[in-house]
């Protein structure tokens, strides 16, 4: 009788581990969708259709008890697990960046509560850049950030969080006063920098591998009254975009207000040997005073671009950037693309070498490449930026001097997969065409929301001297590195 019992037990052992891994989470009731399910594809499909995780499970918790108990299970089952926000990682980051994890993913975790006498902010990680924007504006609030509606408020602060009133307002991460989170050992904790100052600090640049955060408290600024979207588009040659580029590092080296925000958009020119040549940006003042701020550069560009002009609120400028609509609802297309960054120190701007070296490469290797690309110049520094008078020790995010942030941005043709071979080499080219005629110690660094798995420096570029300190972290606060991911923190 026992031995028989035995036997069965025996023969039913390893389907049991699986499937009670799978009962287990059944039990708590929390909404789940496992692999076979009719929801399974869509919730686990990245927005960068280059990569193709399996998560063991999809799960969508209410409130925070259910993402600890969520951990817990996955503590015990030894099962990596994620937070999954926005979905915009663009290495799928936020289904695990491998296959096999317990997927958290915060959508129902969405209210977003203004206390307007203290100019506060409590945000769930449920939500989206544009329902954020929306909901603090209806209460005459701003926030720093991106311009993509649909990039989820978890990552973006967790990493940076930059728009065109950074220069203002700092970074999203800048504006964190707590941070709501479950920690690997299932604890729910609001962290400060008085309750734990270490995790505070590591939170705010690195959170994915420190733990699950359910909501951030930020403070919030005043919306402008009015507010500015400006474009200047040229289409120019190698000489005359090299110049473009060395004007555009002199004018912001000035004395331009901290309203201006801006990037140069690079993007295929319409014969070889050219390239469009966009300056796009935000002004948050009075639209009178624009054109003496521009003046500077322009006197040094060609005459007549082509210029779009929209003034509005506040609200409106978002919108605006955000390519005309601020819904989040609708599922937004996917693509299939490869992205490199480069922060360039303000010590040692780009030589002239290094700008002729990049205006010719996009122009010829860009006008032959059969990805759909673009490259951003965007502007971090210049004099009293708000992102650089933040003390590089202050928060993990450690490239606080950079004058600019490139993204190198390349879809496959069609934007659909598989990714082609071209489409890498092309971005290396285009970094290294920067990198190879600047200093040889040139202390340049990468931006960790442009996450780029390709990236073999990644600990050096993105966290630099910073690293040291969050691995002893990792080692203390998730030894068992149950957060894992690609170029995650580990212990
Ligand atoms: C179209 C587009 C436009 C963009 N524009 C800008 C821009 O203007 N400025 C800019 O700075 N960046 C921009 N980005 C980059 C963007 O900031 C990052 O991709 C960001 O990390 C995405 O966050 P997410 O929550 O949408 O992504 P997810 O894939 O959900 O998460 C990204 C990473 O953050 C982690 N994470 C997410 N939520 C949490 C949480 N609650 N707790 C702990 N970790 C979490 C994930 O685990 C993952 O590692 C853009 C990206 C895209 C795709
Ligand atoms: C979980 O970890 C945190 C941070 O190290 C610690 O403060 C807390 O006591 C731990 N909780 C448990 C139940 O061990
Ligand atoms: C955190 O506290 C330390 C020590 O009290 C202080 O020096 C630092 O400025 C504080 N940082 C923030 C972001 O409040």
């Amino acid at each position: 009788m026992l031995f028989a019992k035995l036997l069965v037990v025996l023969a039913s052992a390893l389907p049991t581990i699986a499937s009670t891994f799978k009962d287990k989470i059944k039990r708590t009731g929390i909404d789940a969708t496992f692999p076979g399910d009719p929801s399974y594809l869509s919730a686990s499909s990245p927005f960068n259709l280059r990569f193709t995780w399996k998560p063991a499970v999809v799960t969508y918790p209410e409130n925070p008890e259910e993402v600890s108990q969520l951990v817990q299970i996955a503590v015990q089952y030894n099962v990596q697990v994620v937070a999954l926000s926005g979905g915009h990682s663009y290495i799928a980051n936020g289904l695990g960046g491998q296959s096999g994890v317990l997927v958290v993913d915060l959508r129902n975790l969405g209210k977003v509560t203004v206390d307007s006498s203290e100019g506060t902010a409590v945000i769930e990680t449920g939500n989206r850049l544009g329902d954020v924007a929306t909901a603090l504006a209806n209460a005459g609030r701003a926030l720093p950030h991106g311009t993509c509606a649909y990039v989820g408020i978890g990552g973006h602060a967790a990493y940076g969080g930059f728009g065109f009133t950074s220069r203002q307002w700092g970074l999203t991460l800048d504006t964190i006063i707590a941070i709501n989170v479950v920690l690997a050992n299932g604890t729910i904790s609001r962290v400060t920098n008085e309750t734990d100052p270490d995790l505070f600090w590591a939170f705010r640049g690195a959170g994915g591998s420190f733990g699950l955060v359910t909501s951030y408290e930020v403070k919030t600024f005043p919306a402008p009254p009015s507010a500015t979207v400006f474009e200047y588009q040229w289409f120019l040659d190698i000489a005359t975009a090299a110049k473009g580029i060395s004007a555009f590092q002199s004018f912001v080296q000035t004395d331009i207000p901290l309203q201006f925000g801006a990037e140069v958009n690079f993007e295929k020119g319409q014969t070889s040997g050219t390239l469009s040549f966009t300056l796009v940006g935000g002004w948050y003042a009075p639209v009178q005073g624009l054109q003496a701020v521009l003046a500077p550069f322009l006197r040094q560009m060609p005459a007549n671009p082509e210029v779009t002009l929209n003034t509005g609120t506040y609200l409106n400028s978002v919108r605006v950037l955000a390519g005309g609509s601020l819904d989040t609802k609708p599922p937004e297309s996917h693509d299939t693309f490869y992205v490199k960054s480069l922060m360039t120190p303000t010590n040692s701007p780009m030589s002239d070498a290094a700008v002729l070296a990049l205006s010719r490469y996009l122009s010829v290797e860009g006008f032959a490449s059969q990805t759909e690309w673009f490259v951003q110049l965007e502007l971090y520094g210049g004099r009293n930026s708000a992102i650089n008078n933040v003390p590089r020790d202050a928060t993990s995010f450690v490239n606080r001097d950079s004058l600019f942030t490139f993204q190198f941005y390349a879809s496959s043709p069609g934007k659909v997969p598989p990714y082609p071979q071209y489409g890498f080499t092309f971005l290396d080219g285009a970094v290294k065409s920067v990198v190879s005629n600047s200093p040889a110690n040139w202390e340049y660094g990468a931006y960790p929301n442009y996450v780029d798995d390709m990236l073999l420096d990644w600990r050096l570029r993105y966290y630099g001297s910073h690293y040291t300190r969050l691995q002893a972290l990792k080692k203390k606060y998730d030894p068992r590195n149950l957060f894992r991911f690609p170029t995650g923190i580990d212990p």
